[in-house]
């Protein structure tokens, strides 16, 4: 089977069969998707069974703390990294926060960090706090017309002095996908590091991170059906390089040198539940045909990809044809992730939104903390965009609805 078995995929998610969720339509997915059965299933199981401090010698202690092991080796497999270059943290937020403190020590007064104004916050302003510290920043601007990053802009930028490039796999407002691979062979070619904000890119697909070539890829994974957790994939070289920022005495545990904060063992658990699903996803659709974690990823995420494309197509066609709407980015579905935002000429995006809550449409507005990129477009940050998203469980009726919707209210 090729092509994406919807009710199946809805199916495998309690929010659809939910009786006060009825009639609602989420396309703020960008924001936070719904959580998977098999999430839900295995937190609830974890608080019941195995609630107490994993990792000593008796049950259930043992039975947690194999289920904390085997999500991070399972995460680590289907991402194509090795298991210990697997870290949970909080968020990305915290994640890259502490990777910055890490930088402080590991990085020298003049050493060039690139940081562009497309990017969440999360991935700019850790970075940029760096020129305290003597570090020199440089943006990769945005064209303010397109919205788009150009590479060349990236060659001009890289030297000698670059230490590190810190750049989105796809932005939460513009949605194009990057050729994230040709930038980190031109940032690897001058000695430097490529942190990569895989954030809004990975509920469409997990990434292979080994061929996109990330020394450090974050994702997060309540964007990904799953618990409020991030991930964070370090190669295992620039961990053991770059200061311990954990207890003093764990600093040869690889993957607890970068996660000061103790992990919430249930939701470490429940990464489980977000395999899982996977795992069933391409099971349902390619029964019989054996691939390794990283083949099933590569074969889910073009499931995924198919299925956004024409309600993607559908919506781009009618917010281009929009008198008095700027679409924010691409207008076709080409390395376009399903990500659309939007202005209007007269109208505050609240406005538009709160209309479209009152028809039970979950749409998000503001600058979602691409405070940088709104003001390279001209955008007041205060008031923002209408931001769209939807993920392969999207239907094309809720898209219907949607755009009959934004009929009557643009
Ligand atoms: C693209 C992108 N990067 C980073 C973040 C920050 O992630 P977290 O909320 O896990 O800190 C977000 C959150 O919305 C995001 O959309």
């Amino acid at each position: 089977m090729s092509e994406l078995d919807l009710a199946f995929v809805r199916s495998q998610f309690p929010a659809f069969s939910e009786p006060s969720l009825a009639g609602f339509a989420h396309f703020e997915n960008a924001g936070g998707s719904y959580a998977c059965g098999q999430v839900v299933e295995q937190l609830h199981r974890y608080y019941r069974q195995t609630k107490l401090q994993p990792y000593y010698g008796f049950e259930p202690s043992q039975t947690a703390g194999r289920l904390m092991d085997e999500a991070r080796s399972r995460m680590a497999a289907w991402l194509n990294v090795a298991t210990d270059e697997v870290q949970f943290g909080p968020s990305t937020s915290q994640n890259t926060y502490v990777v910055a403190q890490a930088l402080r020590r590991y990085l020298e007064p003049g050493d060039e960090i690139v940081v562009t104004n497309q990017d969440h916050e999360a991935n700019i302003g850790v970075w940029r706090n760096l020129e305290a510290d003597g570090m020199v920043i440089r943006e990769w601007r945005v064209d303010p017309q397109t919205a788009e990053l150009d590479p060349a802009e990236l060659d001009n930028l890289l030297n000698e002095r670059t230490r590190v490039v810190a750049f989105t796999h796809c932005s939460n407002i513009v949605g194009s996908i990057h050729p994230v691979r040709e930038w980190t062979d031109k940032i690897h070619a001058v000695g430097a590091i490529a942190i990569v904000d895989g954030v809004s890119y990975a509920g469409h697909g997990l990434p292979d991170i080994a061929a996109l070539g990330a020394d450090i890829y974050l994702l997060s994974l309540y964007k990904v059906y799953g618990p409020h957790l991030g991930v964070m994939a370090m190669r295992k070289e620039l961990n053991q390089k770059m200061p311990n920022q954990g207890h003093f005495f764990n600093s040869g545990h690889i993957t607890d040198r970068f996660t000061p904060a103790g992990p919430d063992h249930a939701q470490i658990a429940a990464v489980n539940g977000v395999i899982d699903y996977f795992d069933l996803v391409y099971t349902h659709h390619f029964a019989g045909t054996d691939a390794d974690p990283a083949q099933k990823a590569r074969a889910v995420s073009s499931l995924f990809r198919q299925a956004e494309q024409a309600n993607m197509q559908t919506l781009l066609d009618f917010l281009s044809n929009r008198p008095g709407i700027r679409l924010i980015g691409s207008s076709t579905t080409e390395s376009r992730a399903p990500t659309i935002a939007f202005t209007h000429d007269n109208r505050q995006p609240q406005e538009i939104t709160a209309e479209l809550a009152a028809q039970k449409i979950g749409a998000g507005n503001g600058n979602c903390y691409a405070y940088r990129l709104m003001q390279a477009l001209d955008i007041p940050a205060a008031q923002g965009v209408i931001r769209l998203s939807f993920v392969h469980y999207t239907s094309s009726d809720e898209l219907e609805r949607l755009i009959q919707v934004l009929d009557g209210v643009l």
